[in-house]
């Protein structure tokens, strides 16, 4: 099938290299001429282990590839995706539709022959009905549908969960459209992923509802953590033993430093706004978001604590600053809240993330990036683990200790075993335990 994708951001890039890997021809769209250039020689703008080897190979064999040309790939597509960002807007915390909208009207203009013009975007919900307005609108003669397709894959595992989704979302209004999106997919309902077909509205709710819940499940286990801090319980194993119960399922039960990344924080805020604006307040989610910024600040006032709240001149060692391992993203990072307060204290701090640099350096100007963790630790007064990337969970804890000055340890993670660190010689703190 011929495919078009408009935008190649996260959601853009990585399902339309996987369609392209299905077998279908994908041609990808972005209006910034260098980003088309550097794709178009294989090179990912994003960390995302896999991606350069599956993009590479079907650039390789003719089925992937990269155009500023819209109106061209528009026209040659049995079914376009939108799948251009709606970040929060300024002011109001709703999503900004302006690049959905724009996208849709740019398409309309070009569309030749039946098309199904699919949303991938993050959209509220009756967003999909305003595409279809839109594009009726500036081409009135168009043979299209729209469908909602939410993704649900997560960075870091953004091959794995595009080809093994729990499941597919397909917001459809007949069978036309049904029949492309079940072609589309065909591979995967192959390997018996499921396919959920439902109405426009629905589809767009599932996507808010299901990353609400899980922002939600893991603000949940922080609060309990904190508890657990109180009364003597140890969080791992109260985690545990709630996530056996299949009910409950054991993923998103690890407390930390709050959620961050460019879903999480955005689409809480929008679905908050889309219930306030139904005259139906979602307040469980209202509260997740504040209990969630909060939580950002009581970390740093806990890495002051364990530094006897005096962190002046004091040198502080933090491992990872991107919002989770296996990315290079920056967005609502815990540490872009954590870092700047040790900082305004006074603290002179040393950085080390595999990834996060690039980005990270605008962002977090005022500290000293260090290429390895033992370098970080060297003259240290205190190592805080903000992000469990695979290259800290293993360190030398002997030798990190003798490296430092005081030995002090706020794993933020939980990566490290309690009596472990502190037969090393650490004062150690971690997360509900
Ligand atoms: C999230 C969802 O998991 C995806 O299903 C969804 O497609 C995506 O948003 C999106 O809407 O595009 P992502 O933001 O990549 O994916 O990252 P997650 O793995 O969900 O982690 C989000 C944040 O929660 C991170 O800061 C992570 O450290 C934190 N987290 C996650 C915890 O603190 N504890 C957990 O148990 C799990």
């Amino acid at each position: 099938m011929q495919l078009t994708m408009i935008g190649t951001g996260y959601v853009g890039l990585v399902s339309g290299v996987c369609f392209s890997d299905f077998g279908h021809d994908v041609a990808c769209v972005d209006k910034l001429p260098e980003k088309i250039n550097a794709m178009q020689h294989g090179e990912v703008p994003i960390y995302e282990p896999g991606l350069d080897d599956m993009m590479v190979k079907n650039i390789a064999n003719g089925r992937l590839q990269f155009t500023l040309d819209l109106a061209k790939a528009v026209g040659a597509a049995e079914a376009v995706f939108i799948a251009v960002g709606t970040p929060t807007r300024r002011g109001d915390g709703h999503a900004d539709l302006t690049y959905v909208y724009d996208a849709a009207r740019d398409i309309a203009r070009a569309l030749k022959g039946y098309t199904v013009v699919v949303t991938k975007s993050t959209v509220p919900v009756g967003t999909n009905r305003e595409v279809e307005r839109v594009i009726h609108a500036e081409n009135p003669d168009a043979d299209f549908d729209v469908c909602s397709n939410p993704e649900f894959l997560r960075e870091g595992a953004a091959i794995e969960d595009f080809m093994r989704p729990d499941r597919v979302v397909v917001g459809i209004e007949n069978d036309r459209a049904k029949d492309v999106m079940a072609r589309i997919y065909r591979p995967l309902a192959l390997r018996e992923a499921p396919i959920v077909y439902t109405d426009l509205e629905s589809a767009e709710m599932i996507k808010y509802a299901a990353n609400a819940f899980l922002a939600t499940k893991i603000t949940f286990i922080n609060e309990i953590a904190n508890l657990c801090e109180k009364v003597g319980a140890d969080i791992k194993s109260v985690s545990k033993g709630m996530g056996m119960d299949n009910r409950i399922g054991n993923k998103f039960l690890h407390a930390g430093p709050g959620y961050g990344g460019s879903c999480f924080p955005k689409d809480t805020k929008a679905l908050e706004r889309i219930g306030q604006d139904h005259a139906s307040p979602i307040k469980i989610i209202e509260t997740v978001i504040a209990i969630n910024d909060e939580r950002k600040r009581q970390m740093a006032d806990k890495i002051m604590y364990l530094c006897d709240d005096k962190v002046k001149g004091k040198r502080i060692a933090v491992l990872g600053v991107t919002f989770k391992p296996n990315t290079d993203d920056m967005r609502e990072s815990p540490s872009l809240t954590i870092v700047p307060a040790l900082v305004g204290a006074g603290a002179v701090v040393h950085v080390v993330d595999p990834q996060g640099r690039k980005e990270g350096e605008e962002l977090l100007p005022a500290v000293t990036w260090d290429d390895d963790p033992y370098e970080a630790a060297s003259g240290a007064d205190a190592i805080v683990v903000l992000t469990e990337w695979n290259e800290f969970r293993a360190l030398d804890l002997m030798r990190l200790a003798r490296v430092m000055k005081t030995p002090k340890m706020a794993d933020l993670r939980n990566i490290y075993d309690p009596v472990e660190a502190k037969e090393a010689g650490f004062d150690y703190v971690s997360v509900g335990r």
